[in-house]
């Protein structure tokens, strides 16, 4: 069965997020289990593209209203990375050293638009379109009710929800971006007056999941809007908890790490790499290590740390380090925080991903007390890392994390406060005493399984259930 994925973000390519994690890793193990799965990306400005080998398989010109673009398909031709990979290639939109900008209305509509089109010439067309969150959220609209892809209509579109608080909205005044469609359908594109691209991939893909089941059953309550839509839709509405990429997220393996480890030697290379983080940080390597790894943002919670920190710090008893950018007001706190904590306490603002693999290796604890987390990748990699995930109850956190009062093995705050920050903060510390249990409790969380093995037969059991 050929599924072709289309989305904005694929890991190594292009990286803001868990997209890019999940587009990375997800394909690669449909193929591992006969399925025909590709990736097609806009071609950015980034490391990878500049060094790619590509060849052009494809090349036509796409109309936004009356603005005519060039474009081509890029084939890339590293085997390496487990499915075929295709790059949409049209300079003056997406050929940028970003992902995402301020507007991006122009750039992913082109996108879209020429991603179908190559589609269309295709003699062994996809059996499935799989596209991911509002950037690609137009394309079952289009295949089903733009007259050009007319000869696409037939085949079965799944729209992967991986955040619904960002929903591609822009005026109904930028309709004639669209290829010409039938008027008639034009509310399957509106929600709330204007044009929703999430919205209409609700409507019109024929299944949709998100990546955890906790995550749908929050989202007919609380979906920056969409709840009536989703409730409306729910039976074509699953939920699926994303895997890890066991090949990229292996301790044993991992060549950022400054010493690699199993979970007989995690002893050793744990402290190695704590080691690392210390010196390179000004930390104290007997305290407990605490850490953050992500995005700045309301809802990851971070808006409650510098105040969180503050009270944390205070006592002396343990080491926090930060990695993350986002929102300017929170990082400025953050940052002023170190010079008044300067022996327990460092920060790296911005994106390193060589670091964050050193601090999930080196870390005794990892925060994470989101307000929405659709599935969250980061508790994952602690885990198998043998690092003790901190997290809130809620999506995929709730589903992949039992605290320890429970028989679990991390740690579960059940309201999402300073307060409960510090709270269990101080918990952990005690606990990270018993140097016993702490031991025993890392071999275990080191050898959960939360691999795409089994998220990647769910997805072919949904695309079976689609078949004509
Ligand atoms: P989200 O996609 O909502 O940001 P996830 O938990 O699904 O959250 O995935 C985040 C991914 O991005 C993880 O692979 C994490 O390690 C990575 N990441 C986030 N922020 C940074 C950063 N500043 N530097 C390096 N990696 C980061
Ligand atoms: C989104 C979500 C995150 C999820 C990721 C991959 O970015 O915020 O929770 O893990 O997508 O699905």
């Amino acid at each position: 069965m050929k599924v072709v994925h289309i989305s904005a973000e694929c890991y190594p390519v292009a990286k803001v997020g868990g997209l890019a994690d999940v587009v990375g890793a997800l394909p690669k193990y449909l193929n591992e289990k006969g399925t025909q799965a590709s990736v097609i990306m806009p071609f950015y400005n980034v490391p990878y593209t500049r060094d790619a080998q590509v060849e052009v398989v494809y090349e036509a010109g796409v109309y936004l209203d009356t603005y005519h673009y060039e474009f081509r398909i890029l084939k890339d031709n590293n085997r390496a990375i487990g499915f075929d990979l295709y790059f949409v290639d049209i300079p003056e939109l997406l050929f940028e050293e970003y992902v995402y900008s301020q507007d991006d209305t122009k750039r992913f509509v082109a996108f879209q638009i020429a991603a179908l089109q190559y589609i269309q010439t295709q003699k062994n067309k996809p059996a499935v379109v799989h596209c991911h969150d509002h950037h690609t959220g137009l394309v079952p609209f289009m295949m089903q009710h733009c007259t050009m892809f007319e000869n696409l209509k037939h085949i079965p579109t799944v729209l992967t929800i991986h955040n619904a608080q960002y929903q591609g909205w822009f005026g109904h005044d930028q309709q004639s971006l669209l290829p010409t469609f039938n008027k008639a359908h034009v509310g399957l594109l509106d929600w709330d007056g204007s044009i929703n691209s999430l919205a209409a991939a609700i409507k019109c893909a024929w299944r949709v999941n998100t990546v955890s089941p906790s995550y749908m059953e929050e989202l007919m309550e609380r979906a920056n809007g969409l709840e009536s839509l989703l409730s409306h839709e729910r039976n074509k509405c699953t939920g699926i908890l994303n895997g890890i990429d066991s090949s990229v997220w292996n301790t044993a393996t991992d060549s950022f790490l400054v010493k690699n480890y199993t979970v007989t030697s995690n002893v050793s290379g744990k402290k190695a790499n704590k080691k690392w983080l210390c010196e390179q940080y000004d930390l104290d390597i007997d305290k407990p290590l605490f850490v953050f790894i992500g995005r700045l943002v309301y809802e990851k919670g971070s808006d409650l740390f510098p105040e969180a920190f503050e009270k944390i710090l205070k006592d002396g008893k343990v080491s926090l380090l930060l990695l993350g950018s986002g929102d300017k007001e929170t990082e400025a706190s953050l940052k002023e925080l170190k010079t008044q904590h300067p022996e327990n306490y460092n920060l790296h603002i911005g994106y390193d991903e060589s670091l964050s693999r050193k601090m999930y290796a080196g870390a005794d604890f990892l925060l994470m007390p989101s307000r929405v987390e659709p599935c969250g990748l980061n508790q994952l990699y602690s885990l198998r890392y043998g690092t003790i995930p901190i997290v809130s109850n809620v999506g995929g956190l709730k589903d992949t994390v039992i605290d320890v009062d429970n028989n679990g093995y991390g740690f579960v705050i059940q309201e999402i406060s300073v307060t409960a920050i510090v709270e269990v903060v101080q918990r952990a510390a005690v606990v990270y005493e018993d140097s016993a249990w702490l031991q025993k409790n890392r071999k275990y969380i080191m050898k959960l399984d939360y691999s795409w093995e089994h998220a990647a037969s769910q997805y072919i059991t949904l695309y079976n259930s689609l078949k004509n």
